[in-house]
């Protein structure tokens, strides 16, 4: 039976980013139901949200759906987790407070399972004591916090109070599913606490893919979308490390408190990330970086002549193996994608570039490697132990990297 999930939704401009959600979660398979507040039906009408998840949404009290085995803790019972955004701050004080007077806050306070809450409200109000002492209080008791994040609000003020992105609440609400049910030595890194243990630690990422010109308008390059280099700068950055990018072409936001450097071409990255090894503790290079590189960029755009045109390629340097040779202090970590023996290649990689663990990945694998959210990955530690993991989204296998590294660093 797939997971079930209650979202609880107050008044806010941000509930239109919970559609999203909503979306998002019912493609993975969840099932849910949503409880909406008589404010939140004043910014989107529940027949979106019914539409979306394909079930009832419940906005009273004392409305009961026929079809449903009823008490008003019914939905409670039902719920793996429940997850209340956008959460303002009354529904945060009244949870705080143990105020139940109306369907929401009567059934989180009858859930057993996990409460997720992502506040979003105007920068004052989030930052106002009241607020941030419930929202302790209750992170003290267990209840579980999406950060918001900063930027331009509603209001047109700029501060924190911001509903992450869909995909952010998304990642977070699996990531808490996933450990319901997993026994608790599976559960990995949980968001519940980040633990600034990177704390003084400088690292130093690569991600996405190089582009090699041949003129100005073609190009070779790879399917690398940056996401599982940024995922993990991203979560470096949260465990408290200085975090340099180093990153090739992406559509990505650079992650909060992260000092990102783009580059275009192999030798570009391969000066950029030199230029930084000294001050570097660790380097993680998850970039595609291309082996080769046209022997001459036409300046001009190449006319099409004749049936066949030769292109002279020049190999790239292999920017991991250059560190490896120039490492004194440094962790280094490989990444390796792969198609088949993905794990007697890693191996050789270790040793030629003179790593300390290396990823793998077999981007054959449905679910692993270029583009997608998730990975599915092999570590492999040049003692030889070789650690498999399970499919899981690339945050989460940042932080499984990060557990491995720090072990190093230590
Ligand atoms: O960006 P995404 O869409 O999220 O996809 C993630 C990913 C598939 C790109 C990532 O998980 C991954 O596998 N990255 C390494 C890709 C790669 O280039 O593998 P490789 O086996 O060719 O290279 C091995 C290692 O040497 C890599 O750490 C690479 O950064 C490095 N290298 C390779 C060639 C080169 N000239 N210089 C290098 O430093």
């Amino acid at each position: 039976m797939s997971k079930h999930i209650v979202i609880g939704v107050t008044g806010g401009i941000a509930v239109y980013k919970i559609l999203e959600v909503a979306s998002k979660l019912r493609k993975l398979g969840y099932s849910m139901n949503t409880i909406m507040t008589k404010n939140a039906c004043e910014f989107v009408q529940p027949l979106a949200f019914q539409t979306i998840t394909n079930n009832y949404v419940v906005t009273d009290t004392f409305e009961r759906p026929y079809t449903w085995d009823v008490e008003h803790i019914a939905l409670a019972k039902k719920a793996d987790v429940m997850l209340i955004a956008p959460a303002t701050a009354n529904i945060i004080g009244k949870i705080a407070n143990g105020i139940a007077d109306d369907m929401l806050s009567t059934t989180v306070m009858a859930a057993r399972g996990p409460v997720i809450i992502a506040p979003a409200m105007n920068t004052a109000m989030y930052e106002n004591p009241i607020v941030q002492e419930n929202i302790a209080y209750l992170k003290d008791k267990g209840y579980l916090f999406i950060e918001p994040d900063s930027g331009w609000l509603a209001c047109g003020d700029l501060g924190s109070g911001k509903l992450p992105a869909p995909e952010k609440i998304v990642e977070y609400v699996v990531d808490v599913l996933e450990q319901v049910e997993a026994p608790i030595e599976d559960k990995g890194t949980s968001h519940k606490e980040v633990e600034r243990d990177l704390e003084g630690k400088h690292i130093l990422v690569t991600a996405g893919p190089t582009i090699e010109s041949i003129d100005p308008f073609r190009y070779i390059t790879n399917h690398s979308s940056g996401k599982m280099g940024y995922a993990i700068a991203e979560d470096a950055a949260k465990r408290g490390a200085k975090v340099v990018l180093v990153s090739g072409q992406t559509n990505l936001e650079c992650p909060p408190n992260v000092e990102r450097i783009n580059v275009r071409s192999a030798i570009e990255m391969y000066e950029a990330v030199h230029e930084h090894f000294e001050w570097a503790d660790a380097v993680i290079k998850t970039a595609a970086v291309a082996d080769y590189r046209p022997k001459e960029t036409s300046h001009h755009k190449i006319k099409k002549k004749g049936e066949h045109l030769m292109l002279e390629l020049v190999p790239n340097p292999d920017i991991l193996k250059s560190l490896g040779e120039r490492k004194s202090h440094q962790v280094l970590v490989g990444f390796a994608a792969e198609t088949q023996n993905v794990i007697e290649y890693a191996e050789d990689k270790i040793r030629n570039k003179n790593l300390d663990f290396i990823v793998a990945n077999n981007i054959a694998e449905a679910g692993a490697g270029f583009k997608g959210d998730t990975n599915i990955a092999t570590i492999i530690e040049k003692d030889g132990t070789v650690t498999e993991y399970k499919k899981m989204y690339k945050s989460e296998l940042g932080n499984v990297i990060l557990d491995k590294l720090k072990n190093y660093l230590d």
